[in-house]
């Protein structure tokens, strides 16, 4: 996609107030060069059908034609760390059982009983054998078949033929993938270029700290949408614009499956029209953020030093304390702004160095609801093992984000806040159609792109 881009059209297609790649030049150590590329193309205007959203025959071409044929982020490996740990993963009409093998490897079996069609578990676990609740068919954990009682009843059924069908599994930075059809791209060339950028932030190392959930009354995509631009921010969040460079964000679109929004804070944004000290902006940063600086915490800005600079210089030393090795090649950029990537369709890992915020989205069960999660990676010291996963807290219809999250989770709220009247709009729209930004919701038009390539008959 980079080759086809048009310089003229991308450097008209900017904010003009604040350019990310600026605060980028004025870093105290160099930016990796990989974040000052531009991979901007022009992206066409047409409108786009609400019935994307809200159509039942649409979700089941998605059901059909997409989610067989990508890689899905299934479980993370800390979640099952040892021989025989299996985790149910279900997404989009489909079951599988992640189940940790002897020698270290993970295969996903289709979680359905080859007797009568029982799925064989409901829950994560720790397994000497996978048996059907029902009638007792038990399989080793290799998918290979142990037992059927009754066997006499049974000789029409040939063992070599009773394996549990499998998915393919891919394995990268502590994720677990699985692309229920053969073929197609392998993981890395699916990924590219996020395992060469990571290479940088290094998720092997990390592990999930916190784990939220919660069912939202609207289309997964449009829930996915409204973590792809900080177009929002103006209406949605406005109290984190003292330090948001929203209009700022940098969107860059690299292959079919991956792009990325780089929103930088400790800057003002430019809908602001009054002049903040850099003192009250960090101070408004850790008000409103708990992401990147814990609750609590109070940063001086010395004389002559910028918000961005006074927060990276504590983030430096605070995470480098924590990781037990030395950060200072680490980017200011690299130690507070939002370095969004999202892997098609349903992936969104934040970058950087401090502890990473990971999306998930899936369809729960159909074009009306979504599961939304929510989890936090933090990082391990080097040489020192992976602590399991926090079990995933799925919260109720009433429960709020913040009740969990704090600040972090009331900005979630107010996203959440904007969903079910975005589902329920659409529908009620006279025209069904959506009209999107040209530069800032590039990269939902460019999720339609790809899911387009999916659908074509
Ligand atoms: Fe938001």
């Amino acid at each position: 996609m980079n080759d086809d881009k048009d310089p003229t059209e991308q450097a008209k297609g900017r904010c003009p107030d604040l350019s990310w790649n600026d605060l980028a030049a004025s870093d105290t150590r160099q930016v990796p060069l990989f974040l000052l590329e531009d991979a901007a193309p022009a992206m066409p205007s047409t409108p786009l059908s609400t019935e994307r959203y809200t159509s039942a025959a649409f979700f089941d071409a998605e059901v059909q034609k997409m989610w067989p044929n990508v890689w899905q982020f299934a479980a993370r490996e800390e979640e099952m760390l040892e021989p025989g740990a299996v985790v149910v993963y279900e997404n989009a009409g489909r079951s599988y059982l992640l189940t940790r093998q002897v020698d270290g490897s993970v295969r996903a079996f289709h979680n359905v009983c080859l007797h009568r069609g029982r799925k064989l578990r409901t829950a994560n676990g720790q397994v000497d054998e996978l048996r059907c609740p029902y009638h007792a068919f038990t399989w080793y954990t290799d998918g290979s078949l142990k037992q059927i009682p009754c066997r006499w009843d049974f000789e029409h059924l040939q063992d070599a033929d009773m394996r549990l069908p499998e998915a393919q599994v891919g394995r990268w930075q502590g994720y677990i993938f699985v692309k229920e059809a053969a073929g197609g791209p392998s993981l890395e060339e699916y990924l590219a270029p996020l395992p060469e950028h990571f290479m940088r932030w290094n998720h092997a190392q990390r592990y999930t700290s916190t784990w939220v959930a919660k069912v939202v009354p609207a289309n997964w995509k449009a829930t996915a949408e409204a973590f792809m631009e900080a177009f929002h921010v103006i209406a949605t969040h406005p109290q984190i614009m003292p330090f948001t460079g929203d209009t700022g964000t940098k969107y860059n679109l690299y292959s079919e499956h991956v792009n990325l929004a780089i929103t930088p804070f400790g800057i003002t944004s430019p809908h602001m029209t009054e002049e903040l000290g850099p003192q009250e902006v960090v101070d408004a940063f850790l008000r409103y953020n708990s992401r990147v600086i814990p609750e609590g915490t109070s940063i001086e800005v010395k004389d002559g030093q910028s918000a961005r600079q006074a927060m990276a210089e504590f983030n430096r030393q605070r995470i480098s304390d924590m990781v037990g090795c030395n950060l200072d090649h680490a980017a200011d950029a690299e130690l507070q702004d939002a370095l969004t990537y999202n892997v098609f369709p349903n992936f969104s890992p934040w970058g950087g160095f401090a502890p990473s915020v990971v999306y998930r989205w899936r369809p729960w069960p159909d074009q009306e609801h979504t599961l939304m999660e929510v989890r936090y990676l933090t990082p391990v010291p080097e040489g020192k093992p992976l602590p399991p996963a926090v079990p995933m807290r799925m919260l109720g219809p009433d429960e709020s984000w913040s009740s969990v999250l704090g600040v972090q989770g009331a900005i979630f709220d107010q996203d959440m806040g904007n969903l079910p009247h975005v589902q329920a709009g659409m529908k009620a729209s006279k025209n069904q159609l959506l009209n999107l930004s040209r530069y800032q919701e590039s990269r939902i038009r460019h999720f339609h792109q790809t899911l387009d390539k999916y659908l074509k008959p």
